[in-house]
């Protein structure tokens, strides 16, 4: 595979070879991170972030990941602020970016938004989450995550809570996984379960699929619990999101059912899913997820741009 000007858009695009390879360049730069304290493989080189919708980590890991590679930042994290604002379109907005940068990095609220750029741009673009459809450098992140936790990803039985309907980090995750030996607890309200067409594509691919509401009931089978917030922004109507709204509370009460080697993730932000009590036990990886974007972002960028 060569991955000098790839893009980066759905976890589709990705075999299980290309995932592993990914997640192999990622813990040698955290290796050589640690080692040296700042790398230089891609100075001269500028990361262009292109934020249309809010974020914290992953847009703040792609611009440390750059800098920690030695290379630059520019970009925006509204796009009220940019030209936009006067009508610009995304075709405009990325044939003019691209005269600035090596690498774009996007997230926008439309679906196929950053399919479009790509197919616009002659440098890579890299998906940073296109509305409830991908967000697959997340997805490469957790999987960093679990691997680091259990030292392989076959085998374990892993439980997806909260809105599988909107959150594109478990659309995401989910499909890499079909590439992997993994049972998989589907845990939402009815109204929040996942789209049919995923469960029935993990059904084709192989997946043992369990779909629940009753967290508690499955609790105690799972290896990995990963939380989601409920997408409020994402509803048409707000009654439909206060019917699903505080749907689950991981605290330590919940946690007395679970194995003791179980890991609780979160893509972040969370709202009220994982009660901060949880944070301090021997369950909870959230934060050591969060750092993982820094290698894996890291490894991404450096593999794109070709500099690696
Ligand atoms: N996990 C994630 O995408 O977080 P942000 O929305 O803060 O980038």
């Amino acid at each position: 595979m060569d991955w000098k000007n790839r893009d980066v858009i759905s976890i589709r695009d990705f075999s299980r070879e290309d995932i592993e390879f990914v997640l192999k360049t990622a813990e040698r730069l955290e290796r050589e991170l640690k080692e040296k304290g700042h790398l230089d493989y891609a100075t001269g080189k500028i990361l262009a972030t292109l934020f249309f919708e809010p974020s914290t980590r992953t847009r703040l890991s792609f611009e440390s990941a750059m800098h920690r590679l030695g290379g630059s930042v520019i970009g925006f994290s509204e796009a009220s602020s940019t030209s936009v604002r006067k009508g610009e379109s995304l075709r405009d907005t990325i044939k003019t970016v691209e005269q600035y940068s090596d690498v774009i990095v996007i997230r926008h609220p439309k679906e196929g938004a950053a399919r479009l750029a790509a197919e616009v741009a002659d440098i890579p673009v890299i998906n940073a989450g296109d509305g409830s459809n991908q967000h697959p450098t997340q997805t490469l992140l957790d999987l960093y995550t679990i691997k680091s936790a259990f030292g392989k990803i076959d085998g374990l039985r892993i439980g997806l809570l909260g809105d599988l309907k909107y959150g594109r980090t478990v659309h995401s995750l989910s499909e890499a996984l079909t590439h992997y030996d993994v049972e998989l607890y589907l845990i939402s309200p009815e109204l929040l379960r996942m789209p049919r067409h995923i469960v029935e594509e993990l059904r084709e691919r192989g997946i043992r699929v369990h779909e629940t509401d009753d967290l508690e009931g499955v609790i105690g089978e799972l290896d990995v619990l990963y939380a989601t917030r409920i997408q409020k922004e994402r509803f048409p109507d707000e009654q439909e999101y206060l019917k699903v709204k505080g749907s689950y509370v991981i605290d330590r009460e919940v946690l007395k059912k679970a194995k003791e080697t179980l890991k609780v993730m979160h893509p972040l932000p969370r709202v009220d899913e994982i009660h901060p009590s949880v944070d301090s036990s021997k369950h909870a990886i959230y934060f050591k997820q969060v750092f993982s974007g820094v290698p894996v972002r890291m490894a991404l960028l450096g593999l794109t741009l070709g500099v690696l």
